[in-house]
């Protein structure tokens, strides 16, 4: 399943993100932003159970969450999107992974995997804002569910069919939720129209490479 947003507020603020004018400041903030507004489409399915609530005026009959729900942000890029989807689901665990893309092979080379022991929680929210080629995505599914949980949902904020069409293929539980899905990758395997390195751009690490 893709699911695209086409919210005017989502839109809105794409086009500012994209803007290869935008500062690292008002990207960061976009970056959050838009977290916010892909996150609550991610969690429309989560489970709820039924529990009364005391107003000063009676009871009501209202609803609870049920799910215990880990955020795993792919470093770098990933981090900017954890505290607003956080703020939303403030029970949620953080467990970070790191790789970066080998620029010439374009795969994943791993620095950091914080999942250990067993985990606690049902449903993962693996956290990108870019699903190029997918590798760095299908490394992350593959250690997640060798982890343990079975029930993933990968949330960005721009996507390529290329990649979106990987993790299907290898994947095909698991849901993608994006701002946008964009027309291909071009030969050194950024995604047009994109935004250019969505890391470096939040950062304001951009070099002539990015
Ligand atoms: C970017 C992005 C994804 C990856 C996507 O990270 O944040 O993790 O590339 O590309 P893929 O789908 O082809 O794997 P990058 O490697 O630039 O590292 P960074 O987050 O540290 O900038
Ligand atoms: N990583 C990015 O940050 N941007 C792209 O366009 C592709 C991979």
């Amino acid at each position: 399943m893709v699911f695209e947003s086409k919210h005017p507020l989502v839109k809105h603020k794409l086009a500012l993100l994209r803007d290869m004018n935008t500062e690292p400041k008002q990207f960061r903030e976009l970056v959050n932003e838009l977290a916010v507004l892909i996150g609550y489409e991610a969690a429309a399915d989560l489970p709820t159970r039924e529990v009364d609530v005391h107003t000063p005026m009676g009871t009501a009959v209202e609803a609870q969450l049920d799910a215990k729900i880990g955020l795993i942000p792919i470093l770098r890029a990933g981090l900017g999107m954890v505290d607003p989807i956080w703020d939303l689901i403030p029970n949620a665990e953080v467990w970070h992974i790191g790789m970066w893309r080998d620029e010439e092979t374009l795969e994943p080379v791993w620095y950091y995997n914080k999942l250990e022991g067993t985990p606690r929680i049902g449903t993962a929210f693996i956290l990108d804002p870019m699903l190029a080629t997918g590798g760095s995505a299908l490394a992350t599914i593959d250690v997640v569910k060798q982890w343990g949980v079975a029930r993933i949902k990968f949330l960005a904020l721009i996507a390529a069919p290329e990649g979106i069409a990987a993790v299907h293929a290898a994947h095909p539980d698991v849901a993608i939720y994006t701002a946008a899905i964009d027309s291909h990758l071009n030969d050194i395997g950024y995604i047009v129209p994109g935004l250019g390195d969505a890391g470096d751009r939040q950062f304001g690490t951009i070099t002539s490479s990015s």
